[in-house]
């Protein structure tokens, strides 16, 4: 009942040259069962939207602010990346609750305001290493879906990802036992706040140091329904890889 989706989080990589990439991956054949959606830096979604025009691949923002419009200089509205030709946008990455001091209820606006713009809001969780080294991996979990996602959120409107933070760009992944029991976890919270309907059909997917090499393994996984790519999304062919991984599974 769930569509798999494959995520590509570009981050802070990629200037027109890169919409090269994009070109490459739109001749990927489309698949039935698997969503594409790609999450440029905001300056890039216009010019990747024309480039994958009549395409099933799908672009998203990397956050968005809580409000519509207003005076705070640097900042963009659900609204705008909408505009832009975004259906999705990523929230609350670790390394925008890192870098930007976001807190759970910063994340819980802004996917409210992301929602209520028409977007799929793609919120990100995740424990760091120590964290994990104390057996606190389900609390802080918890806490963070809890406090980060709205109550106007669906299966349709939201969409959870799971990333561990050491194993984000550090080429470490947890074990599929690990892997499978956060996600597991994810799902009977969601079942449990939002009812049966809602927490079935809202995917959930796992991110950090997806290859296409690990990508068939972690696929595996029960209530995984896809992958959140930061580095292995910038390169077309390593991103076909682990779509078709995604698209077996
Ligand atoms: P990575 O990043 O695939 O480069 O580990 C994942 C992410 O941060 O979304």
């Amino acid at each position: 009942m769930r569509r798999k989706l494959a995520a590509g989080n570009w981050k802070m990589n990629g200037t027109g040259a890169a919409l090269s990439e994009l070109e490459k991956l739109a001749q990927t054949p489309a698949t039935s069962q698997t969503d594409i959606l790609i999450c440029p830096p905001a300056t890039l979604i216009s010019r990747a939207a024309d480039t994958l025009a009549g395409t099933a691949i799908a672009l998203g923002g990397q956050d968005c602010h809580a409000l519509e419009s207003g005076a705070h200089t640097g900042d963009i509205s659900a609204q705008m990346l909408a505009d832009a030709g975004a259906s999705m946008v990523i929230l609350g990455h670790s390394e925008r609750r890192e870098d930007h001091g976001e807190r759970d209820e910063d994340v819980r606006a802004k996917a409210r305001a992301a929602i209520d713009g028409g977007l799929t809001a793609v919120i990100c969780v995740g424990e760091s290493l120590a964290e994990r080294e104390a057996a606190n991996t389900l609390d802080i979990i918890g806490g963070q879906l809890a406090g980060s996602i709205p109550d106007t959120a669906t299966g349709e409107n939201l969409v959870i990802a799971y990333e561990p933070i050491w194993a984000i760009g550090t080429g470490k992944v947890p074990t599929i036992a690990q892997i499978g029991e956060v996600h597991d976890f994810i799902r009977a919270r969601l079942e449990r706040r939002f009812g049966e309907g809602v927490g079935r059909s809202t995917r959930i997917l796992y991110g950090g140091s997806v290859k296409p090499d690990n990508a068939a393994e972690i696929f595996s996984v029960p209530n995984v329904d896809g992958a959140l790519v930061g580095g292995a999304s910038l390169k077309a062919a390593d991103f076909s890889a682990i779509i078709a991984a995604l698209d077996a599974a």
